[in-house]
């Protein structure tokens, strides 16, 4: 769950809007080699969404007036992600960074898009989705009280490769060197660039004009903004944050360990803010759940996106739900399947078994067991009993079937689409229900039962001798 579920208190719209403009570039050129994947590295997802998206929804969450993309591998995937990224950050734009010589050189494929913006310009990195929006306020803080820059850091457990942040003695930030580019002494130093950086963007592009390559890797490095700054007598800011928020992505292992991270974050957060996770390890969330206080979740449970339980409601064991609203005192599960479109209303159960997909339960309606209920409306208090089947799709086309208040559906029915079946009535079980029932109408559609008495143990007198006399010839 991210800043913009119930758990954060994400300051979005007017507030973050109030102070200078803020614009975002959003760095995603690079190639993401050892994903090992067709799909670009910042469209990999990150609790059911991709890594880019979780960058633009920070953008979109704190405000900003723009929000520039640079894109480069897989320019066009990237590109048709961002457009599609709901809500959309306004003025959003794509810049294309052809070949990728550096973080600044990334950033400088930003400025036509940004030339008439008056404001402070935000940097980040398509691959760095845990970032917070409290995090991203305390940078512009440092940049309100009069830093002409502020870079986000980190005390790295392992320092690597990551460039290191050079304090002066004043705790201002003197510089950024880079890992290949550090005397042994730099190099002990632990204090390290999470990537993430903001500069007053009527200074930002003077600077990086003045940023040259003559380096380790030939590269046009963002970090030397820093020196460059502070030689024209401005303060830049470090400001620090906690490693796991800036943890990013190289290849698939650092992809799990980034959903780890976020679930333990989710999972800390849901139990913070009052819901009762029997086994939080075990429960896995969406970016955007959202879960209501006094809500209880059994172990094994799986939140995909778009799922909203509202206080009271009780989520067993094993359930799987997606694009789904559980309304108060509704009980999902053990074993439950809320596909999209599920509503589950106010007491409603649904049980083992069961795969709800665009159908609405009313209040206390129910089905325990065994049932597939799809394009359906059910009504207050119905009860549908085991192995209740709506029979939506032909092949062709899906269709509706409504369920009146209070009806009663028989074990092992199957409801033929279009179909309703009025309040009150009852389908006798094992009924192939293909034409619509009346209210209160008691609906029978299978064989007639037929008994002949005695008739068995003449059946099975028969197949005894039978079998007697095939094992004489023998
Ligand atoms: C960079 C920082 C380093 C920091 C580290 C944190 C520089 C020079 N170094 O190093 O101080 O500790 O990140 O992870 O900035 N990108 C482009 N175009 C380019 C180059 C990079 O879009 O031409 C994007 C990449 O896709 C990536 C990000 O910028 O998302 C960082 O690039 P990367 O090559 O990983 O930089 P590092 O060497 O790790
Ligand atoms: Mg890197």
């Amino acid at each position: 769950m991210s800043s913009d579920t119930q758990f954060n208190d994400a300051p979005g719209g007017a507030e973050a809007t109030a102070g200078r403009a803020m614009a975002f570039v959003i760095l995603a050129a690079g190639k993401g080699t050892r994903m090992r994947s067709s799909l670009p590295k910042v469209l990999h997802p990150v609790a059911g969404r991709s890594m880019l998206g979780h960058s633009l929804a920070l953008a979109e969450q704190l405000g900003a007036a723009r929000c520039v993309v640079v894109a480069g591998h897989e320019a066009e995937a990237v590109e048709a992600a961002a457009r599609a990224h709901r809500p959309a950050p306004s003025g959003l734009s794509l810049a294309l960074q052809s070949p990728q010589l550096g973080t600044a050189h990334a950033v400088m494929q930003a400025r036509a898009a940004l030339a008439d913006f008056e404001g402070d310009v935000f940097v980040l990195y398509a691959d760095t989705p845990l970032i917070q929006v409290a995090t991203i306020q305390r940078l512009r803080a440092e940049l309100s009280a009069g830093a002409a820059a502020a870079v986000l850091g980190f005390e790295a457990a392992d320092p690597g490769a990551y460039g290191r942040l050079i304090l002066g003695g004043d705790g201002a930030l003197e510089r950024i060197v880079e890992f290949k580019d550090a005397s042994e002494a730099e190099r002990a130093v632990s204090f390290c660039n999470s990537g993430v950086m903001a500069a007053d963007g009527a200074r930002l592009w003077g600077w990086l004009d003045r940023i040259g390559n003559d380096n380790a890797k030939g590269e046009f490095y963002l970090t030397d903004l820093v020196a460059l700054a502070r030689g024209d007598g401005a303060r830049v800011a470090a400001v620090s944050v906690d490693e796991a928020e800036v943890m990013g992505a190289n290849d698939r292992a650092g992809l799990a360990a980034l959903e780890a991270a976020f679930q333990a974050r989710a999972r800390a957060e849901a139990m913070l803010s009052g819901v009762t996770l029997t086994a939080p390890e075990t429960v896995f969330f969406s970016y955007d759940t959202k879960i209501a206080a006094d809500v209880t979740v059994e172990p094994n449970v799986v939140f995909g996106p778009g799922v909203a339980v509202e206080s009271g409601a009780q989520i067993r064991a094993f359930s799987h739900l997606e694009g789904a609203r559980v309304a108060p005192g509704a009980v999902v599960g053990p074993y439950a399947r809320l596909r999209p479109g599920a509503e589950i209303g106010e007491g409603a159960r649904i049980g083992n078994f069961v795969e709800v997909k665009n159908a609405a339960f009313a209040a206390g309606a129910k089905a325990n067991h065994l049932a597939y209920i799809g394009d359906a409306a059910v009504g207050a208090g119905a009860n549908l009993g085991a192995g209740t089947i709506t029979c939506n799709y032909d092949g062709f086309a899906k269709h509706r079937t409504e369920i009146g208040e209070g009806a009663f559906i028989g074990s092992n029915s199957a409801l033929v689409a279009p179909v309703s079946i009025g309040a009150g009535a009852i389908v006798g079980a094992g009924s192939t229900v293909t034409e619509p029932v009346e209210a209160e109408a008691l609906a029978l559609a299978r064989g007639r039962q037929t008994a002949f008495p005695g008739r068995a143990r003449r059946l099975r007198d028969m197949l005894a001798q039978k079998a007697a006399e095939r094992r004489s010839k023998e």
